[in-house]
């Protein structure tokens, strides 16, 4: 794990995998995954003051790292990414099941989490696998490492196997919070709720709540556009 002059302790401080990632994932290519990364200094305050008013969090100076899959920016490992993702964070226990490896970021944390027993991840691009896991598993100790399994498929045709349960259900396979991505996290809330433990096992999206606010307001939009169209 990288010093800064001070042990980093995932477990106990899971925010500061925020601007860790290009720690621990070099700069590379490999055919549709890339990751590179990049600095933001003060001159990008003004953005921040951007996002800030979207309702996302600002970015601290400092570098940090960025995956872009068949050109499209998937993520990177900034403050909104960690807030966003504050539900399996903090709130994953037992066997997890993620679909999407992306940068990794929320698995180092999970591989910390002595509530966690197994994390499966389920990831589409064998490319993203091939970039990210080998540097994720060099960070990790054996006991950690041995509770990952990475596996490649599309999460809207794998199916686990008949007797799997797991905990902790998450989707987190989109570059963008919107509402246009609403049915297809509950296409996949429906194909996977047999694999739940019980029914207090959490099953979720990425941002899963406020994207189903925001559907009910492009609704409440649609409806009054309706309403006065005539007028
Ligand atoms: C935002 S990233 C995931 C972030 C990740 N959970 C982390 O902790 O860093 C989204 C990932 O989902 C993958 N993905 C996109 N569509 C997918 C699908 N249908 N099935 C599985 N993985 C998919 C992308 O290739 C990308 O790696």
């Amino acid at each position: 794990m990288p010093n800064w002059g001070r042990r980093i302790d995932l477990a106990k401080n899971p925010r500061d995998v925020v601007g860790l990632m290009h720690c621990i994932i070099p700069e590379g290519e490999k055919g549709s995954a890339k990751v590179t990364h990049f600095r933001v200094t003060r001159e990008v305050n003004l953005e921040n003051l951007r996002l800030i008013r979207d309702g996302q969090c600002g970015v601290k100076s400092g570098t940090y790292a960025r995956l872009v899959v068949d050109g499209e920016l998937m993520m990177t490992d900034t403050t909104n990414e960690f807030v966003t993702n504050r539900s399996i964070i903090f709130g994953s226990e037992g066997d997890v099941l993620i679909a999407g490896l992306g940068l990794g970021m929320v698995l180092m944390v999970l591989a910390k989490r002595k509530e966690v027993t197994s994390v499966t991840v389920v990831e589409k691009h064998q490319d993203v696998i091939d970039l990210i896991e080998p540097h994720l598993r060099a960070e990790m100790t054996t006991k950690e490492s041995k509770r990952l399994t990475i596996l490649q498929g599309d999460i809207f045709e794998w199916r686990p196997p008949k007797e799997a349960r797991y905990d902790f259900i998450y989707f987190d396979i989109w570059p963008d919070i919107g509402p246009e991505n609403l049915p297809a996290m509950t296409k996949l809330h429906r194909s996977f709720w047999r694999w739940k433990r019980s029914r207090h096992s959490t099953m979720t999206s990425w941002e899963h709540q406020r994207t189903i606010a925001m559907r009910q307001e492009e609704r409440v939009e649609e409806e009054l556009y309706a309403r006065f169209r005539g007028y």
